[in-house]
């Protein structure tokens, strides 16, 4: 599994479960490495997708113990909610055969509860500190290490980076 993720300075992610900054490129980047693949996120990064929805031509596997478990048509991309614990959720992507595409994509919960699963790691850097924040992506430089970094790219006055990390050993 990889996760994709976009942080400040301090590992910021969110706030109010908004993103922090609006970037089109790194939402394109997002939706190309997504679309016809798995995607798992907690159900309040579920609630900051447009309407609420789960993203369309993507399986969106939702962690949450209060939507109504479900499993609809695998590729047609919709809801799995998975209640209880995080290694049933790495059973039914080993059982599908989904492991090595899926994304982990958020949020601070999800990132915190999977991110030793994940041999690689896709950080969108921005260079700045947000001036509001309430949800953290965990410490990875102790457990990743970098393999490649794009950028610098612009939008606006913001400046980021995209560095892949691959998990140490
Ligand atoms: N910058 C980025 O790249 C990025 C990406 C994604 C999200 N975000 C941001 O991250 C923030 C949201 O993060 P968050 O931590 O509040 O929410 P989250 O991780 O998206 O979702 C948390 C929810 O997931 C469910 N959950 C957590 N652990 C579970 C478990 N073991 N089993 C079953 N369900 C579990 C719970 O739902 P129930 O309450 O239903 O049990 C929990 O309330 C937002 O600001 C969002 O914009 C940023």
């Amino acid at each position: 599994m990889k996760a994709l993720v976009c942080i400040d300075k301090n590992r910021a992610i969110g706030f109010e479960n908004r993103l922090l900054f609006s970037l089109p490129e790194d939402l394109g980047f997002y939706r190309k490495q997504t679309r016809g693949k798995t995607i798992v996120a907690g159900k309040n990064t579920l609630l900051s997708f447009p309407k609420g929805r789960p993203l369309p031509g993507r399986n969106n596997v939702i962690l949450s113990s209060s939507i109504p478990e479900c499993e609809e048509e695998l590729k047609g991309g919709y809801v799995f909610a998975v209640r209880s614990t995080p290694e049933r959720l790495l059973d039914y992507l080993d059982e599908k055969g989904l492991m090595d595409e899926a994304v982990l994509s958020g949020g601070e919960a999800i990132y915190r509860l999977f991110i030793d699963e994940c041999d690689s790691l896709v950080i969108t850097e921005v260079q700045t500190e947000a001036a509001e924040a309430d949800s953290f992506f965990p410490e990875y430089k102790s457990r990743f290490h970098i393999t490649q970094e794009l950028g610098p790219y612009f939008e606006g006055e913001l400046r980021y980076y995209r560095r892949t990390y691959k998990k140490n050993g």
